[in-house]
């Protein structure tokens, strides 16, 4: 698996993304989460899983396809124990055989190298919903895909393939530079917000909003407002919080 091979620098990249931008936007979809139970679907070393937790969820579990990210999840649980269990699995087959008040899904379904695997990756999360449960998810923007890849606590340094006319399943490589200095190429899958729309609702589902990407109050206090001007200007990422039909 693609993230095995870099999930030891994975864990130390820089987060400014991650930590001041995705993680309020994952907050204010999930909402009030205090007692309710959360499923989180590539949940890579389990960064926002932990966060889910520690918002008062009464059960996190997290998926990982990754043996190592899901390895280095698990430690920190050792290191810091929250109740939060893991498992490796893909999220195109997984089945706990349990239903779940929240899925949550950051940046990982645009690894769906096909419609196929788009449309059971979103089978598997309305199966693991409740009746009333919302699936909530961060993709790479559709729109502004490319924009800022290289800025705001990102290790990627180079990306290959076409930015612009991208047309639905088409791979766009990036490429990391490790800590150790080898630079590392992994590929992702575009999806238009159509794609995106339509998997959805042929699972089952369908889409209560879309969120634009915002700074946290602390990011804002960090950096100040200008530094995150250019992000604002032309976000990477966009929100979507579904409901089960
Ligand atoms: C960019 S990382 C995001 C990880 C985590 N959600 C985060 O934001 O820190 C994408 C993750 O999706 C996982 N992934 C890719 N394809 C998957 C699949 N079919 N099933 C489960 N996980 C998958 C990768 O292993 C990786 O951990």
């Amino acid at each position: 698996m693609q993230f095995d091979v870099i999930a030891s620098d994975f864990s130390q990249f820089p987060t400014d993304k991650k930590h001041y931008i995705r993680l309020p936007m994952l907050k204010r979809m999930v909402g009030d989460v205090a007692g309710h139970t959360v499923l989180d679907l590539g949940c890579g070393d389990g960064y926002f899983t932990r966060y889910l937790k520690t918002w008062g969820a009464q059960t996190a579990v997290g998926i990982d396809i990754s043996t190592a990210l899901i390895d280095l999840a698990r430690k920190q649980e050792v290191l810091l124990p929250q109740g939060v269990t893991y498992h490796v699995g893909d999220m195109r087959t997984a089945r706990l055989c349990q239903q779940f008040d929240v899925v949550s899904s950051v940046y990982a379904l645009n690894y769906s190298a096909s419609k196929k695997d788009l449309h059971e990756a979103c089978l598997t999360i309305r199966e693991h919903l409740k009746s009333k449960g919302r699936f909530v998810a961060i993709i790479p923007h559709p729109d502004i895909l490319i924009s800022n890849i290289f800025r705001y606590g990102n290790h990627v340094t180079s990306l290959s393939g076409r930015t612009t006319n991208l047309q639905d399943g088409e791979i766009l490589r990036c490429h990391h530079k490790k800590f150790d200095g080898t630079i590392y190429g992994f590929d992702f899958y575009y999806w238009s917000a159509q794609a995106y729309k339509n998997s959805i609702l042929a699972a089952g589902m369908e889409i209560s909003y879309w969120l634009k990407p915002f700074v946290s109050e602390e990011g804002i206090q960090k950096y100040g407002k200008p530094y995150w001007d250019g992000y604002l200007a032309s976000p990477s990422a966009l929100g979507l919080v579904c409901r089960k039909r």
